[in-house]
């Protein structure tokens, strides 16, 4: 059952299209104070808190305090509050059962068990919000009833579940020739490359840098005949320069965010000073969205949002001002505390929140400053986008994916998540962060693999695409002056090759799964919790997860390990992928287990009575068959296995034909229905 209770009087966020009567009288399980604007509940020991989307720590978020901030962070470490998404809904387990989403565009905190452990607290800045508390038979039911309050998850064109290699930023086409043809020669599958900001001319989105790609068109074809997209990047922010027609016609309509006095808001990201599109204004969200036509004209597929918190490098004021501050430091001796003023100075130039009081939105013709509105922008950017695409190219999907976010952003495209390090912990936070996405309707989704910032290594790339061979988006993507970590670059090609392979292999399960849990609203990753709530073991384990129906995955996330340990709520079939090709298969009992996992195998767990059907692989997906399957299987006495399989192109998605019911009994006989 969902509630929703009205606290004054929201901005419109359209995360939910067909919202429920609103209701009057006390909110269930909470404690509402409308002073101190907050909402809280008294945790017992054993409540666990799970959701919140894009954040740190654990899958069970007890003991750390989050903010709903879209925040451009790649420093992000454990102590982190706010990531690049706002996600403003989570699910209690325990002696009650419910979940809770925020309504709020602005800035929340939740307190889950920080400031006190018994208590989560959730504290709003401002009073006007809805909010919606729904309770069901599990915490499966209660995500799958928000999953559809907030609609249909955005669905990728098949390609895009390939390998996508990424760098910021192959300079120009015979770089992402060299990508593509080593990819090729060696064997190691591949299905898009990623173009970074250096593509544009002078990070001018929109534009092409002709010397760099002198017939874009043209070797977008080329590329395409090999069965390799081209992604490019698309900032928030528009150069300001004289001549360029995105900015010349933005301004003369009148479409970018503007100071109070109604000047532009400048500000500065990649190209210098630039103006922000008012995202929340639909007609200038129209023309934002047209604007990608450019690309689509020639041939372009796919797309990634970038910088749309939106990141800030300075304000045009505050750095006329900070310039003048600085004087004032010359000849002085800096002691401590004089020293860490004037670095704070130059630190504060960035993503400075004060700034994001300074400019303001048109939205149906009112004016808002965008501090109450700010962890709408990326969502309606990306909004900007997918509506184009609805227009310009009806009959085809696009791959669209943005770093920043908001619940309803799902409907139009999936996320990354963000700018991570090559670091282990890294791999584990990736792993954490499934499950919280997918409960906020963020199906596509995947990290950088290998880590973007910093030097990564051999290994570290290895055990990181362990993991990414099961994520939807499936990329390597490293930051400019990192060490290269393509897979080609690397000692153990034939390892690289391996394992990058067997996400091919993977595709019929992976694909289905992921259009059942768009179609059916239900979350690809669930912790084990979800699945085996009375098992006390199982219900506290955060670094494995149950993919889809049948598959429990476990990777390993510390360097020179050579295996680790496993609990399985269940007798459970373990598959070990070998690098030579070979497969070792063993019966395991329920229990905690020792797991060798050598640097190139893959390890899966079969559920009992469930069959994984896998294809004979390829070097794209284009070459994948999905019709000669094979399948992995622990068959106690029958598994049934629902197939989804359609193009990959068409948008008929609920086409029953696309359906099908694999059926596998105890001596192995398959029949399909
Ligand atoms: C920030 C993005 O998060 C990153 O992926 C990208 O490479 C850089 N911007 C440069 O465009």
């Amino acid at each position: 059952m969902i509630r929703r209770f009205v606290f004054g009087e929201m901005i419109e966020t359209e995360a939910i299209l067909e919202k429920p009567q609103a209701e009057g009288g006390a909110v269930p399980f909470l404690c509402v104070d409308e002073e101190a604007m907050t909402f809280s509940y008294s945790m017992e020991d054993s409540d666990r808190v799970y959701g919140l989307g894009e954040n740190v720590r654990g899958m069970n978020k007890r003991g750390w305090i989050y903010e709903s901030k879209c925040s451009d962070n790649p420093d992000h470490q454990e102590d982190t509050r706010a990531l690049y998404g706002a996600h403003n809904f989570l699910v209690v387990d325990g002696k009650e059962q419910f979940g809770i989403f925020l309504d709020y565009p602005g800035i929340l905190t939740f307190d889950v068990g920080y400031t006190r452990r018994s208590e989560l607290k959730i504290t709003a800045s401002d009073w006007n919000l809805d909010l919606y508390v729904i309770t069901g038979e599990n915490v499966k039911d209660i995500v799958k009833q928000f999953r559809h309050l907030i609609g249909r998850s955005f669905v990728v064109p098949m390609w895009a579940f390939g390998y996508g290699q990424s760098r910021w930023s192959y300079m120009n086409e015979d770089e992402v020739r060299e990508v593509a043809n080593k990819h090729r020669q060696l064997g190691i599958p591949l299905d898009s490359v990623y173009l970074d900001i250096d593509y544009m001319e002078r990070y001018k989105d929109f534009t092409l840098n002709d010397e760099a790609f002198p017939e874009f068109e043209k070797f977008n074809e080329e590329m395409k005949e090999q069965n390799i997209h081209l992604v490019p990047i698309i900032d928030a922010g528009v150069k300001q320069e004289e001549g360029y027609s995105v900015y010349e016609e933005g301004l003369e309509k009148g479409y970018f965010c503007k100071k109070e006095d109604g000047t532009p808001f400048v500000a500065a990201v990649w190209p210098g000073k630039a103006l922000f599109p008012d995202m929340l204004n639909k007609e200038a969200r129209d023309w934002f969205g047209d604007q990608y036509k450019f690309l689509l004209d020639q041939g372009v597929e796919g797309f990634w949002n970038d910088m749309n918190e939106p990141a800030i490098f300075y304000t045009e004021d505050r750095l006329n001002q900070v310039m003048e501050q600085l004087g004032e430091y010359k000849g002085k001796n800096l002691d401590l505390n004089l020293f860490w003023e004037f670095k704070g100075l130059v630190n504060g130039l960035s993503n400075n929140v004060d700034d994001y009081t300074k400019f303001y939105h048109n939205m149906n013709g009112k004016k808002i400053r965008h501090d109450r509105v700010h962890n709408l922008f990326g969502y309606n950017m990306t909004r900007a986008a997918g509506e184009a695409f609805e227009r310009l190219e009806p009959d085809k999907r696009i791959l669209m994916f943005s770093r920043s976010s908001y619940i309803g952003m799902h409907r139009y495209g999936g996320i990354w998540m963000g700018d991570n390090k090559s670091w282990w912990s890294h791999i584990l936070m990736n792993l954490r962060m499934l499950p919280s996405l997918n409960m906020c309707g963020f199906l596509y989704t995947g990290a950088d693999l290998g880590g973007f910032g910093s030097d990564t290594t051999e290994d570290l790339v290895l055990r990181w695409l362990a993991l990414g061979i099961f994520t939807p988006l499936m990329r390597n993507h490293a930051a400019l002056g990192t060490r290269v970590q393509e897979a080609y670059q690397f000692e153990d090609v034939d390892g690289f090759r391996h394992i990058i392979g067997l996400r091919y292999k993977l595709l019929p399960y992976l694909y289905s799964e992921y259009m059942k849990a768009v179609l059916r609203d239900e979350m690809m990753f669930r912790p084990l919790a979800f699945d085996y709530p009375e098992d006390a073991r199982a219900v506290r384990v955060e670094d494995q997860l149950l993919l889809g129906d049948g598959l429990m995955i476990a990777p390993v996330y510390e360097q020179n390990a050579e295996g680790r340990y496993v609990y399985l709520p269940e007798r459970m079939k373990l598959v070990r992928f070998k690098k030579d090709g070979s497969c070792e298969e063993e019966i395991l009992e329920a229990g905690d287990h020792y797991v060798d996992v050598a640097l190139t195998d893959v390890v899966v767990f079969v559920r009992p009575d469930h069959l994984i059907p896998l294809s004979k692989g390829g070097q794209c997906v284009a070459d994948v068959d999905f019709e000669d399957l094979q399948y992995l299987s622990f068959v106690e006495n029958e598994a049934v296995y629902e197939y989804y399989h359609d193009d990959g192109y068409e948008k008929d998605y609920e086409n029953p034909a696309h359906m099908c019911v694999i059926r596998m009994e105890k001596d192995g006989k398959v029949c399909r229905e």
